[in-house]
């Protein structure tokens, strides 16, 4: 038996838990526009989610994440922010964030808000401020503005390509209708990249973050935490293609994961030790999974997020492999894991589970036919043995809002109805990720499944009437009683953060117990296995006497 895991020591006093609350917290990203609507406009709201906040509670959830409710035009689903210190209007006001904070608070729920730092949207006043001075203002100096290269600076400042391609320069027009200078975007257009080499733009977050500390948010989500520092050393190195997973110069790439990003966080961290207890942050960041401790580490923001297991196939050796690397590296940084199946940038991983193996997801997307339908009962069997695997174990855990209901990827939303700006950046070459993002289900019925009263912002498929939470919510072994019945029992659970794996006599068989006794099972592809000894407290999927077959997790307590 080999030991994998964390601190074995964790204070587990009432005091060092709220200190730690985020160590093995079940965190719900809830995606606001999409929530609930709950002022009739077909586009969630903030009050959408405080009329919400019971069902959260009986979900059993620890805290919410809210992806960005600023002023956005919602160039990219509004990671493009007006104002970073506002709620958008029509998602509701500041008073109605207060009020969701409440009761979200009063519910035992705490709240983690979104983070936009490496660039703000082209709508933003400094942005605007920018734009109206000439090259060389203080104001320009806020983002990154520079000369074109070639006859009339017609040819961009360097090749570098933009995630929303092709380039990642954008040339703007003086006021007198002459072309100008460029700016720097390493997204759409409308998202362009702050200067964060400026001291203003290093203070500005800092009060943004004080901001919204001060009215009672617990915690952070950074947002492309790895790519607000750029080598600007001219000329510029080249850089045709954008690969975000692979770091070849370890710590000194020109545009992601560089080392002087840390400076920034280390500055954060004061901040966030001013509050009691201390705000709590977790960086999305996309790098080699090695150097994503470097974020997490305790001066900085403090976890990261692991998402090994979005890329991964659901297969037991890669599955172990990617606990065991993760369990060593939290504990080396001195941090708890992360896991996450789905979120708002990913196909659902019900989807996933279910398309053969290796498919190309975004070929898929765009309805090659060649590539054989999804087998919705296999997706949905694997991800819910996914989804208790990673809640068994040590480290917390965020969920993406409908995975409690097990909703699928909507795959067929009409090209006139997407949103994301993927699809016309990339010429319809890729689909996006608006399939995720398809408003809740609450009830059966049309015209919006219970969101809203009205049409909802993105098309919804007949089939959400079948997994709504009206039609889950009594139903047993639905996949919502599932996940009320698992975040229940993990409440219970909770232990040190190690975990020990158990021989197996079949190598797709993953068992491991906690230091308190309580063991979790999972069977993969083509494979039964016989009931280890203990107390089945829950399982997937029905068990087959005393064998549990394929594609299913099953928890057991000691025997007493
Ligand atoms: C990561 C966010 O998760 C994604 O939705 C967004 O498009 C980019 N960052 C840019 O902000």
């Amino acid at each position: 038996m080999t030991k994998e895991g964390g601190v074995d020591a964790v204070d587990a006093s009432p005091a060092n838990r709220a200190h730690d609350w985020w160590r093995q917290a079940v965190v719900y990203q809830i995606y606001p526009r999409s929530f609930a609507d709950a002022n009739g406009d077909g586009l969630g709201d903030l009050p959408g989610i405080t009329s919400r906040v019971d069902y959260l509670q009986q979900l059993g959830i620890d805290a919410v994440w809210l992806s960005p409710f600023y002023p956005s035009a919602l160039a990219d689903g509004g990671y493009d922010v007006d104002d970073y210190r506002d709620v958008d209007p029509r998602l509701g006001t500041l008073t109605d964030f207060d009020s969701m904070v409440t009761a979200l608070h009063t519910a035992g729920i705490r709240v983690i808000v979104d983070i936009v730092p490496n660039h703000s949207s082209n709508r933003h006043r400094w942005f605007r401020d920018a734009i109206a001075s000439p090259p060389g203002s203080p104001e320009r100096a806020r983002y990154i503005f520079r000369e074109g290269r070639g006859p009339n600076g017609a040819l961009p400042p360097s090749d570098w390509p933009s995630h929303f391609a092709p380039s990642a320069w954008t040339r703007t027009s003086n006021p007198d209708g002459s072309l100008g200078q460029w700016y720097l975007h390493l997204f759409a257009p409308e998202q362009p990249d702050f200067n964060w080499d400026n001291r203003e733009v290093q203070l500005d977050f800092l009060t943004t973050l004080r901001f919204w500390a001060d009215r009672g948010v617990d915690g952070f989500r950074i947002d492309v935490a790895h790519a607000l520092k750029k080598d600007l050393t001219e000329p510029f190195r080249s850089r045709p293609k954008l690969t975000d997973m692979v770091n070849p110069l370890a710590g000194n790439d020109e545009l992601f994961d560089r080392d002087d990003v840390h400076e920034i966080y280390r500055e954060w961290r004061q901040v966030f030790n001013e509050y009691s207890p201390p705000r709590m942050a977790v960086a999305e960041a996309w790098v080699e999974p090695a150097r994503r401790p470097l974020y997490a580490r305790a001066d900085e923001l403090g976890q990261a997020f692991n998402f090994d297991l979005l890329e991964s196939e659901w297969d037991a050796a890669e599955y172990r492999a990617i606990i065991t690397d993760n369990l060593t590296m939290a504990r080396d940084a001195e941090t708890s894991s992360t896991w996450v199946l789905s979120n708002h940038d990913v196909v659902r991983h019900p989807s996933r589970y279910g398309l053969r193996s290796g498919t190309d997801l975004k070929k898929w997307l765009l309805g090659d036919g060649a590539i054989p339908p999804v087998d919705r009962a296999m997706g949905l069997r694997r991800a819910r043995a996914a989804t208790m695997l990673i809640l068994a174990l040590p480290g917390s855990t965020y969920l993406y809002q409908g995975e409690e209901l097990g909703l699928f990827e909507v795959s067929d939303i009409p090209h006139d109805r997407i949103q994301d700006p993927v699809w016309t950046r990339m010429s319809g070459a890729e689909k996006g990720r608006d399939g995720c993002r398809v408003p809740l289900p609450w009830t059966p019925e049309r015209p919006a499944f219970g969101f809203s009263p009205v049409d909802a912002h993105l098309p919804q498929p007949d089939w959400f009437a079948e997994l709504s939470v009206q039609t889950q919510d009594s139903m047993a072994g639905s996949t919502l009683d599932l996940y009320r019945r698992a975040l229940a029992l993990r409440r219970q659970w909770q232990s040190t953060e190690t975990l020990e794996w158990q021989h197996t006599t079949n190598n797709r068989v993953l068992h491991f117990v906690r230091p308190n006794g309580f063991a979790s099972v999972t069977t993969f592809n083509r494979t039964t296995y016989s009931l280890p000894s203990g107390r089945v407290l829950l399982s997937s999927g029905a068990l087959d006497g005393s064998r549990i077959p394929p594609n299913t997790t099953v928890w057991l307590a000691p025997e007493t």
